[in-house]
């Protein structure tokens, strides 16, 4: 197999086809260098379901039901304590600032309420009861049980320490630039030196001779049948003292403007990580970070939090998330030999371990086969493929 991508859906079907038995091939060439590396690691299902997206919202609060199972087992295998990703699964406090935030904050618990979403409308006090470092103005506030956190950075690292040590599996840090074809079934990858990654010439049916896009934005110029779209996002990571700031993951909206604040375990130094985020915008791809986004998110998360305003303020990145014509994932087989795991738009996170799962039966299932029929032994070594390239 070889998987395009390693972001953490990329590194996520790596690791799935490594238990099903394949030899993986990963090409990348800044493995979790994309929208990975700007996610807050916000498990916000029920918050993010938008009017007219309920399929996504029914996808991501499954999906947020597997991540307890899903970070587990990861630390499992990874060699890791348990807690190390960083799960925390105590609910996120919603915030709205003036009276028209708060009217659109109850709008959306209506929505909840249609989509059968767990939420709860709190008043400001109980708001502040929950989350003390509160500022004066709040509206309006809801208790959000099944919205969660995790670590992005951590849940990256532990997948590629993964995928790394298994003895079927290579990471090449290549930039793929085409899918090469055979009589109609994908048969490879096609690298920036030339180099190509095949997947043994087979029939395109069993993982080992599948191709597995993960590219994130990037994977339409690879598969057209792919349309993702680049949606630009900055996060702010901060530095701040344990004691002080947020203890709750704070999801508000100031004036019409969407931020969130999300406060990591304190470190044995007595420090934590404080991420804030996101912009949103539909422009071309990025990396390079606005002035403009950086004064309004820290404007719109302290006006909420004011000692945020005591933090350092140590990274800022701008990425693009994978957005699709429906903000829906790509997920799935595409054509014989190929199979796309991108789109996942806001919900990279969140949909990790539904992707996972929509893989292990993808990945032990023959087209057109009964359902649940096994293409090759799930558990065995591979010796059809070897993770060297061929030219
Ligand atoms: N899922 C968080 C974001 O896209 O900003």
């Amino acid at each position: 197999m070889v998987v395009v991508g390693a972001g953490i859906i990329g590194l996520t079907a790596a690791w799935r086809a490594l238990l099903a038995g394949a030899s993986v091939t990963v090409l990348d060439p800044a493995p979790g260098d994309g929208a990975t590396h700007a996610a807050a690691g916000m498990l916000g299902p029920v918050m993010e379901a938008e009017f007219g997206e309920e399929r996504l919202a029914r996808t991501g609060a499954r999906s947020v039901r597997l991540w307890p199972g899903f970070a587990a087992e990861l630390e499992q295998a990874a060699r890791l304590a348990p807690g190390t990703l960083g799960l925390d699964t105590r609910g996120t406090l919603a915030v709205a600032y003036d009276a028209d935030d708060a009217a659109a904050l109850r709008r959306r618990l209506t929505l909840h309420r249609t989509l059968g979403l767990e939420s709860e409308e709190i008043s400001p006090a109980q708001a502040r009861d929950r989350e003390p470092a509160l500022g004066p103005r709040v509206a309006g506030a809801a208790w959000i049980p099944g919205d969660h956190q995790v670590d992005p950075r951590a849940v990256h690292r532990a997948l590629l320490d993964v995928v790394r040590a298994h003895p079927r599996a290579h990471l090449a840090e290549r930039t793929a630039t085409a899918l090469t074809w055979n009589d109609g079934t994908v048969s490879g990858v096609l690298d920036d030196t030339g180099t190509r990654w095949g997947t043994a010439g087979g029939d395109g049916r069993s993982p080992s001779r599948t191709v597995v896009l993960a590219a994130g934005h990037a994977s339409a110029t690879l598969y057209p049948g792919a349309p993702t779209r680049a949606v630009p996002g900055t996060t702010l990571r901060l530095d701040a003292d344990a004691t002080a700031g947020p203890s709750t993951v704070v999801r508000g909206t100031v004036q019409g403007r969407p931020v969130y604040v999300v406060p990591r375990r304190a470190r044995p130094d007595g420090r934590r990580e404080i991420v804030v985020g996101a912009t949103s915008d539909e422009r071309a791809a990025t990396t390079r970070t606005r002035a403009g986004d950086v004064f309004a998110l820290l404007r719109d998360a302290r006006a909420l939090l004011p000692a945020l305003d005591e933090a350092d303020l140590v990274e800022t990145t701008t990425r693009s998330r994978p957005g699709t014509p429906d903000n829906t994932p790509l997920l799935g087989r595409a054509a014989p030999g190929l199979v796309l795991a991108t789109g996942h738009y806001r919900g990279g996170i969140l949909l990790a371990p539904h992707t996972a799962a929509t893989l292990d039966t993808l990945l032990t299932t023959v087209p057109g086969a009964t359902a649940g029929e096994p293409a090759d032994p799930p558990h065995g070594p591979d010796t059809q493929e070897s993770p060297c390239p061929t030219n």
